[in-house]
Formats: structure tokens, sequence, C-alpha cells
């Protein structure tokens, strides 16, 4: 690694999560409101302080025994596809080369302004519009601290990278905020009001009805789909949100929520207060928040939500690890 690469990859490695959340904050009105909420949500799923306790640990098998992690944790393992639910993420493989690129070349300007840059880069190469790749370029960058140089600069697999996504980023916005009809008597209805969820949204199908103002996690255990053949902390019969205590206590059920957020019920006081001991970032008790226990979340419309790969309790990170994983000079 040449000498200026290097100095790049130290000086992204200072960027915690409270340095990410507010980057993607600054970032946020660059990008198109399709991924607006999609790019939250892919920095609470993927937060550098679980990469730090792992890549700290002397024993990382250990450490997931420990913070009781299920599903796929490890952002190595998944390079290519952490972010398919970013419309962007059609444009990975030029962003990966890019930014890659980039690293190479070296710079300490604040990372906003290189990841505008190097979008505005890709856009031109793409022919797309700039605000379709800040979200996307903003996670390149991510996933670069995370797996690092070397296999971030090897080329991306081949995929079909959201090219079977044939929806406009304005349809799909106006998807999200769309209700299925209630029929002609549908005026007439209350609580028996009939909606979707869907929790995959490029694949036709992904879906479940929820009743108006039932919690996710009921309404998902009457989609008798395989899921668990598909994701092992899914159990058969349970729909495709894993699930455990249904009483916000495991942290098993956590979802990022793409659609509008009036869609569905504000945090409750229980939600709040355990999303400290579960540790995941991206919630801050804020009624707007892309990520939730859907468990406690219930639907008054159309939802469309993402499910993430992994989940556990990462307040279980003492202060020995924490500090151990911490990182000199950061960035916060
Ligand atoms: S299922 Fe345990 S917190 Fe929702």
């Amino acid at each position: 690694m040449s000498d200026s690469a290097s100095a790049f990859v130290s000086f992204l490695d200072r960027h915690d999560d409270a340095a990410w959340a507010a980057i993607v904050s600054e970032l946020t009105p660059s990008m198109h409101e399709v991924d607006r909420r999609a790019t939250r949500i892919w920095f609470a799923f993927h937060p550098v302080k679980l990469h730090r306790a792992l890549a700290a640990s002397a024993d990382p098998e250990e450490t997931a025994k420990r913070l009781i992690l299920k599903g796929s944790y490890r952002l190595t393992d998944q390079i290519d596809t952490s972010a398919e639910f970013l419309y962007g993420h059609r444009y990975w493989p030029e962003v990966r080369r890019q930014v890659a690129e980039h690293a190479g070349r070296g710079s300490e300007a604040p990372l906003s302004d290189q990841i505008k840059e190097v979008a505005g880069r890709i856009a031109a190469k793409v022919k797309a519009d700039t605000s379709f790749l800040t979200g996307i370029t903003a996670v390149g960058f991510g996933t670069l601290q995370q797996v690092g140089l070397e296999l971030f600069s090897q080329p991306a697999g081949k995929g079909s990278y959201g090219r079977t996504w044939n929806k406009t980023p304005d349809q799909i916005v106006a998807d999200r905020a769309k209700d299925d009809g209630q029929g002609i008597f549908g005026f007439l209805k209350t609580v028996d009001k009939e909606f979707s969820v869907r929790f995959n949204e490029q694949t036709p199908g992904s879906s479940f009805k929820v009743v108006n103002m039932q919690d996710v996690t009921t309404a998902a255990a009457e989609d008798k789909g395989d899921h668990s053949n598909l994701d092992s902390r899914c159990r058969p019969g349970e729909g495709p949100i894993p699930v455990e205590c249904r009483t916000a206590a495991c942290g098993t059920c956590w979802v990022g929520v793409l659609s509008p957020t009036e869609k569905i019920s504000p945090p409750n006081d229980r939600e709040i207060n355990r999303w400290v001991y579960f540790g995941y970032e991206g919630f801050t008790g804020e009624s707007d928040s892309p990520i939730r226990l859907a468990c406690q979340m219930k639907a008054y419309g159309n939802v469309t939500i993402v499910i993430p790969p992994w989940n556990g309790q990462l307040g279980k990170l003492d202060r020995k690890e924490k500090s151990a994983s911490a990182g000199a000079g950061e960035i916060n």
C-alpha cells in the first residue's frame, strides 16, 4: 500500500459512528429522497463499534458469543450485497472502483467533501444524477473503512446490482407512500383496514398483510413462506422477521423502515429505553427514526422495511472493550 493510501486509511479509520451520523446528516440534502432513509439504515446496520469490537478482540468468536450475535454480522462477507436496498446500489461496481482509486490518492479533507467529490465523478461516469450516487458513495467509504483497502480494491463480483428493480426513484418513493385500496366501501372501514408490509422491496411478492394497528411481527407470522431456509434466524412459521420475545426484551426484531413514519406508531417508552441496552446505532428516540423494533411497531398503512442481516446485543460491550476498540485521535 502506498504512503498516501495508508495515510488515507488511517484518516478514514478515525471516524466513529457519531462522526458518520454527522456526515450522513450533512449529505442528506444532496441525496435523492429514495436513498435518504436507506443510507441512514445502512450505517445503523453496519456500525463501526461492532467492527472495532471484533477487530480488537483476541477471540472474535468468543466476543460474538458474548454479544449474542446471530446472522451475518461481518461486512467482509457481504461487501457487494449489504447495500442492495439502496437505489444507488445499481452503480456499486463503479462506486467500489472509484472509492478504491480515491483512497490510493489519499486526502485528509473533510470526509463529506470527499464523498461529494467522488459521487460527482461517478455520476459523470455513469451518466446519472449525483443525487443517486451520494448515499451509495458514502456507503462505499464506510465499507472500505471496515473491510480494508486490499479487499475493497478487488473488483465487484458479478451480480444484477439493482438492474431488475425496474422503477424510477420517484416511482419507488411514490410506491412507499401509497396504501392498498380498501374497496368501494373502504370509507366504512376502521380497524379492519388491511395493508401490506414489504420486506424486500426489489423482489415482487415479498410482502405480507397487516391489519390496521396490528404490530408488524404478529402480522409477519401469517406469512407461511419458507423463510428459515433463507435466514437461519427465522423460525419456521414465524415469517420473514427474526423474533424471539415480542416484548422489546431481546432486540432480535430490529428493522429499517423506508416508508414514511406517519404509517407506523411512534416508538413507545419501552422501545426507547431498551434501545440503549441493545446498543444498536441509529435510534435516539426521535419519532422519524428509520430503525425500529418490529414487535413494537404498529402499522397504519403500507410499510416498507429492510431486515438487517444480523442481530445481537452490542450494549454488552464493556468499558474495557470499548476503550480498546475506540482508536486514537477519533473524529466525532
Ligand atoms: S422480538 Fe424481541 S425485541 Fe422484538
